[in-house]
């Protein structure tokens, strides 16, 4: 059995599975490329060394990159030592895959999907024990050239030293940022990241009675959170409402019973009209914002009112405000709190659920969603204490800010590398 990764077999050459490959491509790995088609996985080829934005940052490690189709070349799989599944995200097509894999993989060789929600138990349900020993989910972010993060999930019969093997090959030689995240729906990153969004889009009607513009909240939920200059509506056109309607579906089913999310899994009211009209975002022209071409060649940036229904320009905001905002008594203040600080407690209630510790979780926010700062990093900022008496206030304290509480230390991270973990003392960062 070999010890270590060297070559990969990528199925689907869609927009992730063509990063992937292309990464791997990029450190020299030996790398083959499949699609239901021979086109589809030429296309994926091709976007590696595309004119604009390319794949490959090494032009001439297309080299390594073997293309082929399901029917014809799913056996040549048996020479590759990780099969890393990238298709379309559905369950019985991602389970048709995995009975080919298992037909005809080499020993030895570790099979992973890439699905950004579905559980590994059910992508593996009554699949073999040698495919179970040797299964995980490798969750890379899109665009897997830049974003550094890889959430790794093990199901309940991986080998450690099996699982082990890739996490060393995704950190060392494709240089991701890993992750260890449970088999639990979004896993982490999306898991905290979209109930950002939906919380968000839910208190937008009320922020906007309030005279919270869709611009102002933007300019609220970017630089003074340490977030991306897109904000959250900004962030939304970027994904797609059409994703964001797919992912509160797929929370409804699997969000457990008891969790804060579950109330915010449909599109308010006047999104689902958009949803319903086809108002998707940038991928169909407009969104909540769009860019207008005017004849004298200017470009003009709209935003679409969600509370006159019309389309006006967009104002510029010059946002004074730092992260403190999220406790002033404010309107911008308590629109931050239900946003951005709710978004904070989900986060310090769902350890050790969705993970073992709390760098695990500011990781995954750093590294997926370029947050500047984690969740636990940004409490530790805004005053542990100052948190968990606002939340004693609103109801309950969640777990984690509980455990600080109890344990008599002041902050979830000390100044000399130890974080705070579920028992309440202190363990060195590991890299
Ligand atoms: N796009 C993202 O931002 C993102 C991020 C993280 C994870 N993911 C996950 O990665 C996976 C792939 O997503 P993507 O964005 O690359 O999608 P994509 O649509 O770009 O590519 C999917 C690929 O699946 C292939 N495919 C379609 N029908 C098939 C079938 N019946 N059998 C086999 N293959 C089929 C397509 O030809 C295509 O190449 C999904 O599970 C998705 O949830 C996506």
């Amino acid at each position: 059995m070999n010890d270590k990764i060297n070559s990969v077999a990528v199925l689907g050459a869609g927009t992730m599975g063509a990063g992937i490959a292309a990464l791997a491509a990029d450190q020299g790995c030996k790398v083959l490329l499949l699609d239901i088609n021979d086109e589809a996985a030429s296309k994926g080829k091709n976007a590696m060394t595309a004119d604009r934005n390319p794949l490959l940052k090494d032009l001439s490690k297309i080299e390594n990159v073997k293309i082929g189709n399901f029917n014809d070349n799913f056996s040549d799989i048996n020479q590759y030592d990780w099969i890393c599944e990238v298709v379309v995200e559905r369950l019985d097509i991602k389970r048709q895959i995995f009975e080919n894999i298992e037909k005809y993989r080499k020993d030895g060789s570790v099979v992973s999907s890439n699905t950004s929600g579905i559980p590994l138990r059910d992508i593996t349900e009554n699949m073999s024990d040698r495919l179970l020993k040797d299964v995980c989910i490798t969750h890379f972010f899109n665009p897997v050239k830049i974003m550094k993060l890889c959430e790794v999930i093990p199901g309940e019969k991986t080998l450690e030293v099996n699982l082990n093997k890739l996490k060393v090959f995704i950190s060392d030689i494709l240089g991701k940022g890993v992750v260890n995240a449970k088999d639990t729906v979004n896993f982490i990153g999306n898991r905290i990241g979209c109930y950002w969004m939906l919380k968000g889009l839910h208190e937008g009607k009320n922020a906007r009675e309030e005279g919270i513009s869709q611009e102002i909240s933007d300019a609220l939920m970017s630089r003074p959170m340490g977030l991306p200059p897109t904000g959250l509506y900004g962030l939304i056109d970027l994904i797609g409402l059409d994703v964001m309607y797919s992912v509160g579906k797929n929370l409804s089913i699997n969000l457990p019973k008891d969790d804060d999310g579950l109330k915010y899994v449909n599109l308010p009211d006047e999104e689902q009209k958009l949803y319903d009209n086809g108002q998707l975002g940038r991928k169909t022209g407009g969104g909540f914002y769009r860019i207008q071409k005017l004849d004298n060649g200017d470009k003009l940036k709209e935003v679409y009112d969600l509370g006159s229904g019309d389309w006006r320009e967009a104002r510029k905001i010059d946002m004074e405000k730092d992260l403190n905002v999220i406790l002033e008594d404010s309107n911008y203040g308590l629109y931050s709190w239900k946003v951005m600080g709710s978004t904070l407690m989900y986060a310090a209630d769902l350890i050790p659920e969705i993970a073992d510790d709390i760098v695990n979780v500011d990781r995954a926010m750093k590294w997926g969603f370029a947050w500047a700062k984690g969740p636990f990093e940004m409490i530790d900022e805004l005053g542990p204490f100052k948190c968990i008496e606002k939340c004693k206030k609103l109801g309950s304290v969640p777990k984690m800010l509980q455990i600080l509480e109890n344990s008599g230390e002041k902050s979830f991270y000390t100044d000399d590398g130890k974080f705070m973990d579920i028992s309440g003392t202190y363990k060195k960062i590991s890299d």
